[in-house]
């Protein structure tokens, strides 16, 4: 017996995934007390049943964290078989490692708790870095599009795209996705200040004059780092610019410059929802989540 938990805003989307798996979905009761304290009731009985908690966690990462944790720790106490924690979206994933002496490494942090407070399985889409889940006693699994995101470009772009990531640390994203279409792929070289988060980048050798791009990221958060990559393109002369990212955050209105910038057309996925979320992720989701409880 599985069923699925979730929180009351993400209801609709996890009655969609319930359904697709043949299985309930349930909302926590979850309230939040006049001094901004969370509080979150389970209400059904969950002992040894399979609990996959759907748990987006953008925007207000660190209250969505802290209600997670607090749901966990409960679903543990009362029983529950085994725990699939879902985030479509996994906030801190960026920080992944000690870029400079002394940091946090987030994400580590993140999963730690999440394992002790007894998530068997943690399940998201496109992580900053698959390689960041290595260590993990909790079994993360890493759902990716990039099918999806080829098929779309081909139906709505075309084929004779070159595929570019804005860094090398995108690169096998944009390779794989240059593979299933049968195209060239390339990236640009960048830096980021990670004092000051301001990026500069330097374009390779790829001949664009002329041609279709299609930039390829993991997330777009303030927008710069693609609209640098549109300057430079334009500047070489590319004929149409296109954006697919897979958690558009578009902060301080980022989607908007992004097209003022140049870029023909922004795709996102719906691990956040937008205004640009043209692809679905859920029914790849729910395929991981049907292995896991059959
Ligand atoms: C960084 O390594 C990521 O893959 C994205 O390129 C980055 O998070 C995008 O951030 P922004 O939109 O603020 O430039």
């Amino acid at each position: 017996m599985a069923l699925i938990l979730t929180f009351p805003e993400s209801a609709e989307r996890s009655r969609k995934l319930a359904s697709d798996l043949g299985i309930e979905s349930v909302s926590t009761e979850y309230k939040v007390f006049p001094d901004g304290e969370d509080y979150v009731r389970v209400p059904v009985d969950v002992k040894d049943i399979d609990v996959i908690v759907l748990s987006d966690l953008y925007p207000d990462q660190d209250r969505k964290i802290f209600r997670t944790l607090l749901l966990l720790d409960t679903l543990r106490d009362l029983g529950a078989r085994r725990i699939v924690l879902v985030c479509p979206y996994l906030a801190y994933s960026r920080q992944d490692r000690r870029f400079r002496d002394g940091e946090a490494v987030s994400l580590k942090t993140l999963i730690k708790i999440f394992e002790n407070l007894g998530a068997d399985y943690i399940v998201t889409v496109d992580v900053h870095k698959p390689q960041a889940f290595s260590g993990s006693r909790a079994e993360c699994i890493n759902v990716e599009p990039f099918e999806k995101y080829a098929r779309y470009v081909k139906e709505n772009i075309g084929e004779d795209v070159i595929v570019l990531s804005p860094d090398i640390g995108s690169l096998w994203r944009a390779e794989k996705v240059a593979k299933i279409l049968g195209t060239s792929y390339d990236y640009f070289e960048k830096h980021r200040d990670r004092v000051t988060g301001q990026i500069t980048m330097r374009p390779r050798q790829v001949d664009v004059r002329d041609k279709k791009v299609l930039i390829i990221d993991d997330i777009i958060a303030t927008g710069g780092t693609i609209r640098e990559a549109t300057k430079i393109l334009k500047n070489m002369g590319a004929r149409e610019i296109h954006v697919i990212a897979t958690h558009c955050q578009f902060l301080n209105n980022a989607d908007k410059k992004i097209i003022d910038e140049g870029v023909k057309s922004i795709i996102c996925t719906d691990t956040i929802e937008c205004n640009h979320s043209k692809i679905t992720v859920f029914d790849i989701i729910a395929e991981h989540l049907r292995r896991l409880i059959t």
